[in-house]
C-alpha cells in the first residue's frame, strides 16, 4: 500500500557556486620551526615540501577564520544569504562539544534559520561536505547549502615529536553549494577503514584534562604515507573513472595538501597530461586538514593558474582512517 507521505525533489545537479579561502595570518618558516624542532629546512623540504606554514595569530580564531572564509565564497558567488538554508563545517579544531561551529556560522551572517551541523571526517571533511550538499540541493533539502572546512592544528601540535610538529597549518575554505543545470559534482567516491583509529588521532579529552594538558594530535606518518600512496592512489583513479572522465579532460588536480611526495605518486598513477594544474598549495600552507582542499582551490584561482569553468579533482583523506572524492567544476 503506498503512503500519502511527499518525497522531496530538488534541482538535477549542483555546484560549486563560489570559494573562499582564510589564512592564518603568522607565517612560520622552516628556520623558525627548526627552533622548535630538532630539523632541518632541507629535510622538511624534501621529506614533504614544505617551506612555511601559517599559524593564527592572536586576533584569529576557528570561527574568525571560518567566517572569513564564508564571506569570500558567499560574495564570490553571488547568493544573497538569506537563500542560503544550511550550513556544514567540517572541523577537528572546535573547543566546544556545543553548539556547533556550522549554527555559529551561520550567526555571523544572520542566516534566517538554515539547518547546520558539524561534521567530523578529519582532512577528508571537506570533500564530504560538498558530497552532502551535493544530495541536500538535488533531493531538494536545501537550495543553498554553505560548506566550510576550518582547522587551527597549531594548538593541537605536539612539539615534541619532530616526526610531525613541522606539517601543520591552521585556515579555513569555504564553498556555496547549489542548483545548476548541467552536471558540475561527480560521483563522489568515500569510504573508510576499520581497525586504523589509532593510526592517527587525538588524545582523549578526560584524559587530557586529569593530566593538565591540551589534547595534542598523534601520527604514525609512516603507516599514513603507505596507506595514501597505494590504497589513496587507486580511489584518486577511481574518482576520474566514475566520473566519467579520461586523464586529459581534467583541467586541475587537488589532493589533500598532506605531502608532495604524496601527490607526486598520485600523478605517476593517474598519468595525467602536462597541462594538468597540480596544487602544490602545502609548500606555504602546511597540512590544514579540512581546510586544505578549498584553500588551494581558492589559491589556483586567484593565481590564474585554474579558471572558472575547469574540471577539477578533488579527494581528501586522513584520521579515521576516512577519504573522499569527486571532480568537479570549478566556480
Ligand atoms: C610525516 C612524514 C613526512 C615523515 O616522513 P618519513 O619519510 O616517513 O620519515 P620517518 O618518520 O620514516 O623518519 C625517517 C627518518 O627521519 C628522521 N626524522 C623524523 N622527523 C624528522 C625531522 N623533523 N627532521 C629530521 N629528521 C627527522 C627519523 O628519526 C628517521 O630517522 P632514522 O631513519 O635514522 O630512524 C611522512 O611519513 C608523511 O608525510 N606521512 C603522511 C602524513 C599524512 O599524509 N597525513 C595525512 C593525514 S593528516
Amino acid at each position: 500500500m503506498s503512503s500519502p507521505i511527499k518525497a522531496s525533489q530538488g534541482s538535477a545537479y549542483s555546484r560549486i557556486l563560489g570559494v573562499g579561502g582564510a589564512r592564518g595570518n603568522r607565517v612560520v618558516d622552516n628556520a623558525e620551526m627548526c627552533t622548535i624542532i630538532d630539523s632541518s629546512d632541507e629535510w622538511i623540504q624534501q621529506r614533504t615540501g614544505i617551506i612555511e606554514r601559517r599559524w593564527v595569530d592572536d586576533s584569529q580564531n576557528t570561527l574568525s577564520l571560518a567566517t572569513e572564509a564564508a564571506r569570500k565564497a558567499i560574495d564570490r558567488s553571488g547568493v544573497p544569504t538569506d537563500q542560503i538554508d544550511a550550513v556544514l563545517v567540517s572541523s577537528v579544531s572546535n573547543h566546544r562539544r556545543f553548539p556547533s561551529l556550522a549554527v555559529q556560522v551561520a550567526s555571523e551572517f544572520g542566516l534566517p534559520n538554515p539547518a547546520a551541523t558539524d561534521l567530523s571526517a578529519a582532512c577528508a571533511g571537506f570533500c564530504y561536505g560538498v558530497s552532502l550538499a551535493d544530495s541536500m540541493v538535488r533531493v531538494g533539502s536545501a537550495h543553498y547549502v554553505l560548506v566550510v572546512g576550518v582547522e587551527v592544528l597549531s594548538e593541537q601540535t605536539d612539539y615534541t615529536d619532530r616526526s610531525t610538529a613541522f606539517l601543520f597549518g591552521d585556515g579555513a575554505g569555504a564553498a556555496v553549494i547549489g542548483p545548476s543545470d548541467t552536471p558540475a559534482i561527480g560521483p563522489v567516491v568515500w569510504g573508510s577503514e576499520i581497525n586504523t583509529a589509532e593510526i592517527i588521532h587525538s588524545d582523549d579529552f578526560d584524559v587530557a584534562a586529569a593530566g593538565g594538558f591540551s589534547p595534542k594530535i598523534h601520527m604514525e606518518g609512516n603507516k599514513v604515507f603507505r596507506w595514501a600512496t597505494t590504497y589513496i592512489v587507486e580511489k584518486t583513479v577511481e574518482t576520474l573513472e566514475v566520473a566519467g572522465l579520461k586523464p586529459d579532460e581534467l583541467d586541475v588536480f587537488i589532493p589533500h595538501q598532506a605531502n608532495n611526495r604524496i601527490t607526486d605518486a598520485m600523478l605517476r598513477r593517474l598519468k595525467l597530461p602536462e597541462s594538468v594544474v597540480v596544487s602544490r598549495d602545502i609548500k606555504h600552507m602546511g597540512n590544514a586538514s579540512a581546510a586544505s582542499v578549498p584553500i588551494a582551490m581558492e589559491a589556483l584561482l586567484e593565481s590564474g593558474e585554474a579558471k572558472s569553468g575547469d574540471n577539477a579533482l578533488i579527494i581528501g583523506f586522513g584520521a579515521g582512517l576516512v577519504y573522499a572524492g569527486q571532480v568537479v567544476v570549478l566556480p
